[in-house]
Protein backbone atom coordinates (compact mmCIF):
# COMPACT_ATOMS: atom_id res chain seq x y z
CA UNK A 1 0.00 0.00 0.00
CA UNK A 2 1.55 3.48 -1.05
CA UNK A 3 2.77 5.43 2.11
CA UNK A 4 0.60 8.78 2.57
CA UNK A 5 1.22 11.83 4.10
CA UNK A 6 -1.27 15.18 3.88
CA UNK A 7 0.30 18.30 2.80
CA UNK A 8 -0.90 21.92 3.28
CA UNK A 9 0.13 24.84 1.42
CA UNK A 10 -0.85 28.43 2.96
CA UNK A 11 -0.41 31.29 0.51
CA UNK A 12 -2.08 35.24 0.54
CA UNK A 13 -4.69 34.08 -1.81
CA UNK A 14 -5.42 30.44 -0.87
CA UNK A 15 -5.49 27.68 1.54
CA UNK A 16 -4.64 24.51 -0.30
CA UNK A 17 -4.58 20.64 0.54
CA UNK A 18 -4.21 16.89 -0.62
CA UNK A 19 -2.48 13.57 0.90
CA UNK A 20 0.32 12.91 -0.98
CA UNK A 21 2.04 9.84 -2.12
CA UNK A 22 5.38 9.65 -0.68
CA UNK A 23 6.80 7.08 -3.14
CA UNK A 24 5.35 9.28 -6.23
CA UNK A 25 5.11 12.79 -5.01
CA UNK A 26 1.59 12.82 -6.41
CA UNK A 27 -1.78 14.27 -4.48
CA UNK A 28 -3.98 10.90 -4.58
CA UNK A 29 -7.06 12.92 -4.81
CA UNK A 30 -7.95 16.70 -5.98
CA UNK A 31 -6.68 19.25 -3.99
CA UNK A 32 -9.14 21.39 -2.01
CA UNK A 33 -8.64 25.16 -2.26
CA UNK A 34 -10.53 27.37 0.07
CA UNK A 35 -9.59 31.60 0.24
CA UNK A 36 -7.56 32.91 2.62
CA UNK A 37 -9.17 34.62 5.60
CA UNK A 38 -8.88 38.41 4.97
CA UNK A 39 -7.72 39.67 7.63
CA UNK A 40 -5.15 36.44 7.20
CA UNK A 41 -4.30 36.49 11.21
CA UNK A 42 -2.86 33.23 12.12
CA UNK A 43 -5.92 31.65 13.68
CA UNK A 44 -8.66 32.73 11.18
CA UNK A 45 -6.13 30.90 8.77
CA UNK A 46 -5.80 27.82 11.39
CA UNK A 47 -9.77 27.70 10.93
CA UNK A 48 -9.43 27.32 7.27
CA UNK A 49 -6.78 24.41 7.78
CA UNK A 50 -8.37 22.70 9.74
CA UNK A 51 -11.59 22.71 7.02
CA UNK A 52 -9.54 21.94 3.98
CA UNK A 53 -8.26 18.61 6.26
CA UNK A 54 -12.31 18.21 6.90
CA UNK A 55 -13.12 17.81 3.40
CA UNK A 56 -11.43 14.96 3.32
CA UNK A 57 -12.70 13.36 6.21
CA UNK A 58 -11.54 9.81 6.97
CA UNK A 59 -8.92 10.13 4.01
CA UNK A 60 -6.76 12.65 5.82
CA UNK A 61 -7.07 10.56 9.59
CA UNK A 62 -3.48 9.40 10.55
CA UNK A 63 -1.74 11.09 8.10
CA UNK A 64 1.42 12.98 9.17
CA UNK A 65 0.48 16.89 8.27
CA UNK A 66 2.96 18.93 6.78
CA UNK A 67 1.79 22.98 6.83
CA UNK A 68 3.79 25.36 4.83
CA UNK A 69 3.76 29.26 5.44
CA UNK A 70 4.67 32.25 3.75
CA UNK A 71 7.08 32.86 6.84
CA UNK A 72 10.99 32.40 8.21
CA UNK A 73 10.10 29.27 10.53
CA UNK A 74 12.40 28.53 13.36
CA UNK A 75 10.93 26.03 15.92
CA UNK A 76 7.72 26.49 15.27
CA UNK A 77 7.91 29.72 15.69
CA UNK A 78 6.88 32.30 12.61
CA UNK A 79 9.73 34.76 12.39
CA UNK A 80 8.34 37.30 9.37
CA UNK A 81 5.39 37.86 7.48
CA UNK A 82 6.42 39.40 4.02
CA UNK A 83 3.12 38.98 2.50
CA UNK A 84 0.96 38.13 4.94
CA UNK A 85 -0.84 39.29 8.67
CA UNK A 86 1.69 40.68 10.71
CA UNK A 87 0.68 39.10 13.86
CA UNK A 88 2.46 36.04 12.31
CA UNK A 89 5.38 37.17 13.22
CA UNK A 90 7.37 35.72 16.64
CA UNK A 91 4.04 33.55 16.80
CA UNK A 92 4.28 29.71 18.44
CA UNK A 93 2.26 29.20 14.60
CA UNK A 94 2.99 25.52 15.37
CA UNK A 95 1.17 25.12 18.36
CA UNK A 96 -1.56 27.12 17.84
CA UNK A 97 -2.29 25.38 14.58
CA UNK A 98 -1.50 21.58 16.43
CA UNK A 99 -4.38 23.34 18.97
CA UNK A 100 -6.55 23.98 16.83
CA UNK A 101 -6.40 21.07 14.39
CA UNK A 102 -6.13 19.06 17.11
CA UNK A 103 -3.09 16.79 15.85
CA UNK A 104 0.50 17.01 15.63
CA UNK A 105 1.59 19.26 12.67
CA UNK A 106 5.11 19.78 10.89
CA UNK A 107 5.81 24.13 10.19
CA UNK A 108 7.84 24.99 7.64
CA UNK A 109 8.36 27.60 4.47
CA UNK A 110 6.45 27.74 1.46
CA UNK A 111 10.01 28.10 -0.32
CA UNK A 112 11.84 25.49 1.24
CA UNK A 113 8.72 22.99 1.02
CA UNK A 114 8.22 23.27 -2.62
CA UNK A 115 12.54 23.28 -3.08
CA UNK A 116 12.23 19.62 -1.52
CA UNK A 117 9.28 18.20 -3.58
CA UNK A 118 11.49 19.27 -6.69
CA UNK A 119 14.80 17.87 -5.10
CA UNK A 120 12.49 14.50 -4.49
CA UNK A 121 10.26 14.07 -6.98
CA UNK A 122 11.23 17.17 -9.81
CA UNK A 123 13.43 19.41 -11.98
CA UNK A 124 16.34 18.31 -9.45
CA UNK A 125 15.88 14.97 -8.86
CA UNK A 126 19.26 13.34 -8.45
CA UNK A 127 20.97 16.68 -8.84
CA UNK A 128 24.17 16.81 -6.96
CA UNK A 129 26.05 19.87 -5.34
CA UNK A 130 23.96 23.65 -4.80
CA UNK A 131 20.47 23.93 -6.07
CA UNK A 132 18.58 27.03 -5.52
CA UNK A 133 14.91 26.67 -6.18
CA UNK A 134 12.99 30.50 -6.56
CA UNK A 135 9.19 30.75 -6.56
CA UNK A 136 8.46 33.80 -8.38
CA UNK A 137 4.95 34.71 -7.02
CA UNK A 138 3.38 37.70 -5.01
CA UNK A 139 6.96 37.61 -3.45
CA UNK A 140 9.82 35.46 -4.34
CA UNK A 141 10.61 32.43 -2.09
CA UNK A 142 14.01 30.38 -2.11
CA UNK A 143 15.38 27.34 -1.25
CA UNK A 144 18.98 26.31 -0.60
CA UNK A 145 19.63 22.17 -1.11
CA UNK A 146 22.66 20.63 -1.19
CA UNK A 147 23.31 17.37 -1.66
CA UNK A 148 19.67 16.52 -1.43
CA UNK A 149 19.83 18.29 2.34
CA UNK A 150 17.51 21.77 2.71
CA UNK A 151 19.91 24.64 4.49
CA UNK A 152 16.07 26.07 5.45
CA UNK A 153 15.15 29.97 5.53
CA UNK A 154 16.97 31.34 2.98
CA UNK A 155 15.18 34.32 2.21
CA UNK A 156 17.27 35.56 -0.73
CA UNK A 157 14.03 37.17 -2.06
CA UNK A 158 14.59 40.14 0.32
CA UNK A 159 18.66 40.38 -1.09
CA UNK A 160 18.69 44.09 -1.64
CA UNK A 161 19.69 44.56 -5.56
CA UNK A 162 20.44 48.10 -6.59
CA UNK A 163 18.79 49.65 -3.72
CA UNK A 164 15.69 47.19 -3.58
CA UNK A 165 14.16 44.61 -2.06
CA UNK A 166 14.88 41.95 -4.66
CA UNK A 167 11.17 40.64 -4.69
CA UNK A 168 9.85 43.92 -5.00
CA UNK A 169 11.81 44.19 -8.45
CA UNK A 170 11.55 40.14 -10.02
CA UNK A 171 8.29 38.86 -8.26
CA UNK A 172 5.69 37.52 -10.74
CA UNK A 173 3.63 40.02 -9.10
CA UNK A 174 6.07 42.96 -10.24
CA UNK A 175 5.49 42.15 -13.75
CA UNK A 176 1.60 42.18 -13.60
CA UNK A 177 1.10 45.70 -10.64
CA UNK A 178 4.29 47.46 -13.09
CA UNK A 179 2.47 46.12 -16.03
CA UNK A 180 6.40 45.12 -17.29
CA UNK A 181 6.53 43.50 -21.13
CA UNK A 182 8.58 40.44 -21.20
CA UNK A 183 11.54 42.41 -22.17
CA UNK A 184 11.75 44.25 -19.21
CA UNK A 185 10.91 42.08 -17.08
CA UNK A 186 13.74 39.22 -18.22
CA UNK A 187 16.37 42.56 -17.69
CA UNK A 188 15.02 42.28 -13.83
CA UNK A 189 15.03 38.32 -13.70
CA UNK A 190 19.01 38.33 -15.19
CA UNK A 191 20.20 41.23 -12.61
CA UNK A 192 18.34 39.01 -9.81
CA UNK A 193 19.45 35.19 -11.21
CA UNK A 194 23.02 36.88 -11.86
CA UNK A 195 23.68 38.33 -8.18
CA UNK A 196 22.35 34.92 -7.09
CA UNK A 197 25.31 33.17 -8.93
CA UNK A 198 27.80 35.83 -8.01
CA UNK A 199 27.04 35.19 -4.32
CA UNK A 200 26.35 31.55 -4.31
CA UNK A 201 28.01 29.47 -7.82
CA UNK A 202 24.91 27.20 -7.75
CA UNK A 203 25.12 24.03 -9.60
CA UNK A 204 21.19 24.14 -10.81
CA UNK A 205 18.23 27.27 -10.67
CA UNK A 206 15.02 25.64 -10.78
CA UNK A 207 11.97 28.53 -10.92
CA UNK A 208 8.43 27.81 -9.56
CA UNK A 209 5.50 29.69 -8.96
CA UNK A 210 2.53 30.09 -11.53
CA UNK A 211 4.87 31.89 -13.99
CA UNK A 212 7.06 28.88 -14.56
CA UNK A 213 3.89 27.99 -17.23
CA UNK A 214 5.10 30.50 -19.64
CA UNK A 215 9.01 29.86 -18.78
CA UNK A 216 9.58 29.55 -22.61
CA UNK A 217 8.81 33.46 -22.33
CA UNK A 218 12.26 34.01 -20.06
CA UNK A 219 14.02 30.94 -19.62
CA UNK A 220 15.77 30.79 -22.69
CA UNK A 221 16.94 34.54 -22.40
CA UNK A 222 18.57 34.36 -19.02
CA UNK A 223 22.35 33.92 -19.50
CA UNK A 224 24.04 32.42 -16.85
CA UNK A 225 26.68 29.60 -15.83
CA UNK A 226 24.22 27.15 -14.42
CA UNK A 227 21.76 25.71 -16.10
CA UNK A 228 18.14 27.05 -15.14
CA UNK A 229 15.08 24.87 -15.63
CA UNK A 230 11.43 25.48 -14.76
CA UNK A 231 9.99 23.95 -11.98
CA UNK A 232 8.28 20.79 -12.67
CA UNK A 233 5.85 19.72 -9.77
CA UNK A 234 3.87 23.72 -10.62
CA UNK A 235 1.45 24.55 -7.75
CA UNK A 236 1.72 21.10 -6.29
CA UNK A 237 5.20 21.39 -4.75
CA UNK A 238 4.27 23.16 -1.38
CA UNK A 239 1.47 20.91 -0.81
CA UNK A 240 3.96 17.69 -1.47
CA UNK A 241 7.13 18.95 -0.51
CA UNK A 242 5.23 19.51 3.23
CA UNK A 243 4.04 16.13 3.37
CA UNK A 244 7.32 14.62 2.85
CA UNK A 245 9.21 16.69 5.37
CA UNK A 246 6.29 15.87 7.80
CA UNK A 247 6.17 12.19 6.76
CA UNK A 248 10.05 12.39 7.61
CA UNK A 249 10.07 14.34 11.16
CA UNK A 250 7.37 11.87 11.98
CA UNK A 251 9.64 8.81 11.24
CA UNK A 252 13.19 10.02 12.49
C1 LIG B 1 8.76 35.62 2.18
C2 LIG B 1 9.25 34.19 2.14
C3 LIG B 1 8.35 33.34 1.24
C4 LIG B 1 8.20 34.01 -0.12
C5 LIG B 1 7.22 33.27 -1.01
C6 LIG B 1 8.66 36.15 0.77
O1 LIG B 1 8.21 37.47 0.79
O2 LIG B 1 9.66 36.42 2.94
O3 LIG B 1 9.28 33.64 3.45
O4 LIG B 1 8.92 32.08 1.08
O5 LIG B 1 7.76 35.35 0.01
O6 LIG B 1 5.96 33.20 -0.44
Amino acid sequence: MAELAFGVDIGGSGVKGAPVDLVTGECTAERVRIPTPQPSTPKAVAKTVAQVLAEFGDAAAGLAVGITVPCVVTHGITRSAANIDKKWIDYAAADVLADILGRPITLMNDADAAGLAEVYYGAAQGQAGLVIVTTLGTGIGTAMIYDGVLIPNSELGHLEIDGFDAEKRAAASARTEEDLNWNTYIKRLQRYYEVLEALFTPDLFVVGGGISRNSEKFLPFLRLRAPIVPAKLRNQAGIVGAARFAHEQKTV
